[in-house]
């Protein structure tokens, strides 16, 4: 568990921000990429640890399908109330506007602690952690299984080859297993021939 003052005020911020939020982007599932991030982060020497993890517990602090936020203002504030000087903030800032899949349209992520915190994030997508969102999200927004599982199959199959780090990739590699699992059995249960 976190020795540093300011990484455990993040987990608690980001546990107050997400509040009521369940739909795949609440503090579960920063969490859950925070943890992923650092074990990815055990097996990258060159990276600054702590720039992981609070990049990964900010990563969608100005999400803007949540916030209406500019600048990573939600970030800053928080980090600039945390007495965070602003070079090892703009470093935060830099790794977490890296992760987002649309605005970097596929670019690889320039330093190590935003390539680990993406892998981090799209191996939240994937696996059994992926399928339980999958739905989850889709049945919120009116979509039937059969439409989610055409995710699956259009976006969420993808990501396995799109990982940056050695670690990500073997993480990947086992949970894009789990999914295909699950996509046989759906065929076997529903007899469905695509
Ligand atoms: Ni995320």
């Amino acid at each position: 568990m976190p020795q540093d003052p300011v990484i455990e005020d993040a987990i608690e911020y980001v546990r107050t921000l997400f509040q009521g939020n369940s739909d795949g982007h609440g503090a579960d599932h920063t969490l859950r990429v925070y943890r992923t991030a650092m074990r990815i982060a055990d097996s990258e020497p060159g990276c600054d640890r702590r720039v992981v993890a609070l990049a990964a517990l900010l990563h969608d602090a100005d999400d803007e399908k949540l916030f209406q936020t500019e600048n990573n203002a939600n970030a800053r504030a928080f980090l600039a109330s945390r007495q965070v000087d602003e070079t090892l903030a703009d470093r935060i800032c830099e790794a977490v506007n890296a992760v987002s899949f649309r605005k970097n349209r596929g670019k690889r992520p320039e330093t190590p602690e935003g390539r680990i915190v993406q892998d981090a994030d799209r191996l939240d997508a994937i696996g059994a952690v992926g399928i339980a969102r999958t739905f989850a999200y889709g049945g919120r927004h009116g979509r039937t299984p059969e439409d989610s599982l055409d995710h699956f199959r259009e976006k969420l199959l993808l990501l396995k080859d799109l990982m940056n780090t050695p670690r990500g990739r073997e993480m990947a590699e086992e949970r894009h297993r789990f999914m295909e699992e699950f996509l046989r059995e759906w065929k076997a249960e529903t007899g469905e021939n695509s």
